[in-house]
């Protein structure tokens, strides 16, 4: 059996707490993309830990690895492993030596794309951890694998080919002078190999055959976890491109990047990890959103200072809805169903975990966008352009709101202690996606989530 975690919106749903969770009966947690983009949150007895590369199942001792559709900054990842360590952890991850590395160059041209971009205010507002670079160098075939920094030779070869070239990119085509980079040494051959091969060094003991680590595990009888990061909104293939990552969070990812079937992630359970109402870091459309954040919102300006404004600070301070890489606000709307039912089409959720229903507490009305109009037609799921879903008009719903209550004593005691009016909002989300939901989140917690499923 396998249970495979997706974020069904825009990234930070709540994903890394549901891995927490479900995860006491996991034996190991995979990551099958990303990389230190990621920010997973799990909170467990007053202590929280947010978690970037390290599958969030280190919280409760379990083997993580860091499949081969994953990008792996070594320094980002023996940093955290030190800092879990230094909180009492003991971290056990293994990396598939056919994951990509992220290199210093990555991190450099991540951010001088962008900054390019910003001056034509078509900026995506990634993480600037390099993430898309080293998935275009994966692409192209010039990429470096956590297998070549064990290979000397194999590694000296790649890079005096690779670091040249990103050189004359970043002097030629984008006019930077190397020199008054932060890291000039990103783009000189010999101490890229030197950091490179030292990082091969520290990671040897620590690299696998992924999808053979995982097909022996399961013949032992191992139970496995499928941890997506980001969400299928900001997929490169179904989300709304170019306002994505470069990598599959979508479902079939976990196989692909991982190195199982599609026949192993498809007889297990897929949960969609559902925020209560929507966050978005970055650009791009959004077609519920309340209040705006200067920089990430189109037409930002036009939005205005009203009773929308005022209603997103509030979710936004109620929710804690700070980027937990960046920092940065998260832009905040209310619940999108076309995109849910997008999401809920493309990853075959079986069932649903729904967050943050404690953050909506206290408003009088919920609302969700049940639909959109386009070009004066209604439609019920998203539109396949980005120009398309930018002039969709949400046609909202409302629902009766509901007052605070004491998550932990209704985690206890079950669904039913959920407010009336609440149920009400979850049981319309899961109808309308034809799907059960298996939890309820009513605070970030382990013990604030209300289980009704079990997913193993
Ligand atoms: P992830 O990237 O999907 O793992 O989500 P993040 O960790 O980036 O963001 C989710 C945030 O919401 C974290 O601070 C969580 O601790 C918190 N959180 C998760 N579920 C709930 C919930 O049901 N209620 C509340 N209030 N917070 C939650
Ligand atoms: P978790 O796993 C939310 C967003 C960035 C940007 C776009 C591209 O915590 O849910 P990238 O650095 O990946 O090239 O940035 O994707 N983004 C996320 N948004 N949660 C995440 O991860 C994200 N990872 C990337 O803000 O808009
Ligand atoms: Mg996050």
């Amino acid at each position: 059996m396998t249970v495979t975690i997706v974020g069904a919106q825009l990234g930070d749903e709540g994903k890394g707490g549901i891995v927490d969770v479900y995860g006491d009966a996991a034996d190991i947690v995979v990551r099958y993309q990303g990389g230190d983009n990621a920010g997973h949150t799990v909170v467990h007895e007053g202590d929280e830990y947010k978690l970037s590369l390290v599958p969030s199942g280190a919280v409760r001792g379990k083997i993580g690895v860091l499949g081969n559709g994953c990008v792996v900054n070594p320094e980002t990842l023996f940093d955290e492993l030190s800092a879990l360590r230094e909180r009492g952890l003991d971290p056990d991850v293994r990396v598939a030596r056919r994951a990509h590395v992220i290199m210093p160059y990555h991190r450099v041209l991540d951010g001088i794309e962008e900054e390019m971009k910003r001056e034509s205010d078509d900026e995506i507002g990634t993480t600037g951890r390099g993430i898309g670079p080293t998935y275009e160098d994966k692409a192209g075939r010039r990429g470096i694998r956590v297998g070549d920094l064990l290979t000397p030779d194999v590694l000296r070869d790649r890079l005096e080919r690779v670091v040249p070239e990103k050189r004359a990119v970043v002097e030629d085509v984008f006019g930077v002078d190397v020199e008054t980079l932060d890291d000039p040494d990103a783009l000189d051959t010999d101490a890229m190999y030197e950091h490179a091969r030292a990082y091969g060094e520290r990671l040897a003991g620590q690299t696998v055959n992924a999808g053979q680590f995982i097909a022996d595990a399961r013949d032992d009888g191992k139970q496995v976890m499928f941890e997506g990061a980001q969400g299928t909104i900001i997929d490169i293939d179904h989300g709304n491109y170019p306002y994505v990552t470069s990598s599959n969070p979508t479902a079939g990812g976990a196989a692909v990047g991982s190195g199982v079937s599609p026949g192993v992630v498809g007889e297990g359970t897929t949960l969609g990890i559902v925020k209560g109402y929507l966050t978005r870091v970055g650009s791009g459309p959004m077609p519920t959103e309340l209040g705006g954040v200067e920089g990430d919102t189109p037409g930002y300006d036009e939005q205005g200072s009203g009773e929308n404004e005022e209603l997103a600070t509030y979710i936004r301070e109620e929710g804690g809805e700070y980027g937990t890489v960046t920092g940065r606000p998260r832009r905040v709307g209310w619940l999108d169903m076309p995109m849910l039912r997008h999401s809920a089409r493309v990853n075959g959720f079986t069932g649903l975990a729904i967050n943050h229903v404690d953050v909506l507490a206290g408003l009088d009305e919920v609302r969700v966008g049940h639909s959109y109009t386009l070009d004066g037609d209604e439609r019920l799921t998203m539109p396949a352009t980005t120009e398309q879903w930018g002039r969709c008009e949400a046609n909202v719903r409302s629902f009766d709101g509901w007052a605070p209550f004491d998550s932990a004593a209704v985690a206890r005691e079950g669904y039913e202690a959920i407010p009336a009016n609440a149920r009400a909002y979850l049981d319309y989300v899961s109808g309308e996606l034809e799907t059960p939901v298996y939890c309820v989140g009513v605070g970030p917690g382990r013990e604030e989530t209300v289980v009704t499923e079990a997913v193993w």
